[in-house]
């Protein structure tokens, strides 16, 4: 391990690469694998864990995939101890991300007796046939089932996270799993429109004429989304993230002069990301962002466990962005949040002053209705989250 630095980096991310089955719509990069090689990734992440340890202070740690409820207790237990070892326990918030047919009771306790503190769990749809129009594994009863398992395990802070605008749906069913979705009294909620990502099943069939996209649909069940969250007690604080205020039956302090920028069960690890602060990205795939400097590791499962076999990351890429360009892309990330960018936290984070670099893009969008000054920061405005990717263009340099 090297030596500890002053200040360690607070923010680590985890790629799991491994599913039961590939979902249609998924480009993430994970295979559907079993024992022998999972063995072998656990082995390699621990080494890799160790290799960055003395730079870790973890506040906030996710394991995202892939599926990393798919690991079985005793890789899970491995893996645990080998961070409590190299004393990166103990993170405010630790995200696991799960699928409703790989969760445990027996799991969920360990996961929790290690400092596991919120699981993100994958639902997708409450109606039987789009699950299965996804390839999703795993049936609406499980996706109950599993909940209940994480309450009883412990497990106050979980996400839920679906998807809209899915071939087939209709309105009316979208309004069912909202309103199933929100009778279950999650802390958190995401949703995300399906995007069609090249080389998977999904885009595959769009391409070879087998349905069509209905853009008019797709923007009135985002705002269904919006109604029902928020009707439902939930504060909508990025593009496809909402989160409540307070765990339920623990009461809202009295709001200060301005609310919040992001509810008080918002996920901590996403804003670090979206407000540019760095953090080590490890597992196959996975990239990271470290003093200005990003990472990419190799997206191939056999290799990664071969260089770290030989004691060395698996590194496939470093970049060290321009100045410039990390502002212009950190403009973009933080505009998909509500708050937008305050514009001292922007000059503080990047040395770039919005006003001056960015005048006339802000100036085109506030035109257009998608963005406004709203005292000291700029904004989207809500037509202008539903276009956050075309708005966030502009500002990349
Ligand atoms: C890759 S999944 C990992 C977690 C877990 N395996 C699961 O199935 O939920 C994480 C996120 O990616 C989203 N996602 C993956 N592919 C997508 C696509 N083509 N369009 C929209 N969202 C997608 C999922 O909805 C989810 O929010
Ligand atoms: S959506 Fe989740 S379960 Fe499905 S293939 Fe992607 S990572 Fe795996």
């Amino acid at each position: 391990m090297p030596p500890s630095s002053p200040s360690r980096i607070a923010s680590l991310y985890v790629h799991v690469p491994f599913c039961a089955q590939k979902c249609e719509y998924c480009a993430f990069y994970s295979e559907a694998s079993s024992g022998e090689l999972i063995n072998r990734y656990v082995a390699g992440l621990a080494r890799e864990l160790e290799l960055v340890a003395g730079d870790l202070r973890p506040q906030t740690i996710f394991f995202g995939g892939g599926t990393p409820s798919l690991l079985n207790l005793r890789q899970w237990e491995t893996l645990l101890r080998a961070m409590e070892r190299l004393d990166l326990l103990g993170a405010a918030e630790f995200t696991i991300e799960s699928n409703p047919a790989t969760v445990s009771l027996d799991k969920c306790k360990l996961l929790r007796d290690f400092g596991v503190n919120r699981v993100s769990m994958g639902v997708k749809s409450l109606d039987e046939g789009l699950l299965d129009r996804l390839g999703r594994i795993h049936s609406r009863e499980m996706v109950f089932k599993s909940f209940d398992t994480l309450r009883r395990a412990g497990f106050d802070n979980v996400n839920l996270d679906l998807m809209f605008a899915i071939p087939t749906q209709t309105m009316e069913l979208w309004r069912a799993t909202l309103r199933e979705a929100m009778a279950m009294q999650s802390e958190h909620l995401s949703s995300y429109e399906v995007i069609y990502e090249d080389d998977t099943p999904l885009f595959q069939q769009l391409q070879a004429g087998e349905f069509s996209v209905d853009e008019e649909l797709a923007c009135a069940m985002y705002e269904e989304l919006l109604a029902t969250a928020t009707g439902a007690g939930f504060r909508q604080y990025e593009i496809a993230n909402f989160a409540r205020e307070a765990r339920s039956g623990v009461g809202v302090a009295a709001p200060a002069s301005a609310p919040p920028p992001v509810p008080a069960l918002a996920c901590r690890h996403n804003v670090n990301y979206w407000r540019g602060g760095s953090f080590y990205g490890l597992g196959p795939s996975a990239t990271g962002y470290v003093r200005g400097v990003r990472t990419k590791n190799w997206a191939n499962t056999q290799l990664y466990c071969e260089q770290l076999e030989k004691g060395r990351r698996a590194i496939e890429s470093t970049e060290e962005l321009s100045p410039l360009r990390r502002a212009g892309e950190l403009a973009a990330f933080g505009l998909r949040m509500n708050a937008g960018w305050p514009f001292e936290d922007f000059l503080r984070v990047t040395q770039f002053d919005l006003r001056q670099e960015w005048a006339d893009e802000m100036g085109r969008l506030v035109a257009r209705g998608w963005a406004a000054i709203t005292g000291d920061r700029f904004h989207l405005t809500h037509q202008g989250l539903r276009f956050a990717d075309a708005a966030a263009e502009l500002f990349l340099r």
